[in-house]
């Protein structure tokens, strides 16, 4: 897209000779002085760049300029100007709204030079803005999701925090699995919403003590296509909607929903799946108390090449048995989990 370049001079022979210059190379406004320089800016903006003389009948260059700010603050402002002098020159500087002070006459390619660094310093701050925009963006995206894990887990209380523990078991085992850091990344926010479909299931299902009945059960099982209808219209960067899709299904095709097996499941979901199991059968559940982590091993070691990924498991029991990892804390301690923001 061409940028559009205002210049703004009281005399018209300035004007022809900046279009004969200029066409062409950008898309050029022009206007005979400050008031009307306003109205262009006004009507046919926004601007890239603009340009103004300083001497002009009724307002003055500079005060073009300041104003000009209010209307088009992100436009890059620059002064052409024949009677320049110490005292306008410092004035336009330490205003901070000048990029550069020209002096007439201008060469054609002084001109393009000038214009051009212009562009560049106007591309630039368009960028940082659009950066520190996506950053807040980023921000509440996080914030929305955050609320989103702390309604289900409130929900039910008795896997509140389970979320938070997958997190952490699932980014340990991908880290030791050597996968890539934006994997991870991916892998991180997946886990930390895993559950998310579970909002659908009636609470009283999730909280009462007692063995559930096939019904309840089957609604139970619903929550892996809940949570990717959720998710899936999000564009995350990352096949977030599709690893919690997966979240449950087994290595040789016995899991829910899909009934996938091998590697048609992704490597993030096998992971996963071999957290979710650990974490779920150490902890304390509505209808039986928590059988603890070495169960929970056992579990996964009996049943790896049928259920689960025998890879992941030999990493999961090597975070265990050889560095000590553990998922025997309260909310609010144990290892740091960037993406949930807590420590
Ligand atoms: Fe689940
Ligand atoms: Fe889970």
């Amino acid at each position: 897209m061409t940028e559009k370049i205002l210049f703004v001079d009281d005399d018209p022979k300035i004007l022809t000779s900046v279009r004969r210059l200029l066409e062409g190379h950008f898309e050029l406004h022009t206007a005979g002085g400050g008031t009307e320089g306003l109205q262009v800016l006004q009507d046919k903006g926004p601007f890239a760049v603009i340009v103004s003389d300083i001497k002009m009948p009724g307002m003055d260059g500079l005060a073009f300029l300041a104003k000009s700010r209010d209307i088009s603050p992100e436009s890059v402002r620059m002064v052409l100007t024949g009677y320049a002098n110490l005292e306008n020159a410092v004035d336009a500087v330490n205003s901070g709204y000048v990029f550069r002070f020209l002096a007439k006459p201008c060469s054609g390619e002084n001109l393009h030079n000038a214009i051009d660094e212009a562009l560049g310093q106007y591309t630039m701050l368009r960028d940082r803005a659009e950066m520190q925009t996506l950053r807040r963006l980023k921000d509440a995206m996080e914030g929305i999701i955050t609320g989103f894990v702390n309604l289900v887990e409130a929900r039910d209380p008795y896997t509140a925090g389970h979320q938070r523990s997958v997190t952490l078991l699932s980014v340990a085992i991908a880290e030791s699995m050597g996968l890539d850091a934006d994997r991870i990344r991916g892998l991180r926010f997946a886990a930390s919403v895993h559950d998310i479909g579970k909002v659908y299931v009636p609470a009283e299902f999730l909280n009462r003590p007692g063995k559930l009945t096939d019904v309840e059960f089957a609604i139970i099982k619903t929550h892996p296509k809940v949570g990717f209808d959720i998710l899936d219209p999000v564009d995350f960067p990352w096949p977030v909607s599709t690893i919690v899709h997966q979240h449950h299904e087994r290595l040789d095709g016995t899991g829910y929903p899909l009934g996938l097996s091998g590697e048609d499941i992704l490597l993030e979901a096998r992971i996963m799946a071999v957290a979710d199991v650990v974490d779920a059968i150490s902890s304390h559940r509505p209808y039986r108390p928590g059988h603890g982590v070495a169960v929970a091993l056992e579990e996964i070691r009996d049943n790896a090449g049928t259920h689960f990924d025998p890879a992941v498991v030999e990493a999961c029991l090597h975070l265990f048995s050889d560095e000590k990892f553990t998922l025997d804390f309260k909310a609010g301690e144990g290892p740091s989990c960037e993406w949930l923001r807590c420590t």
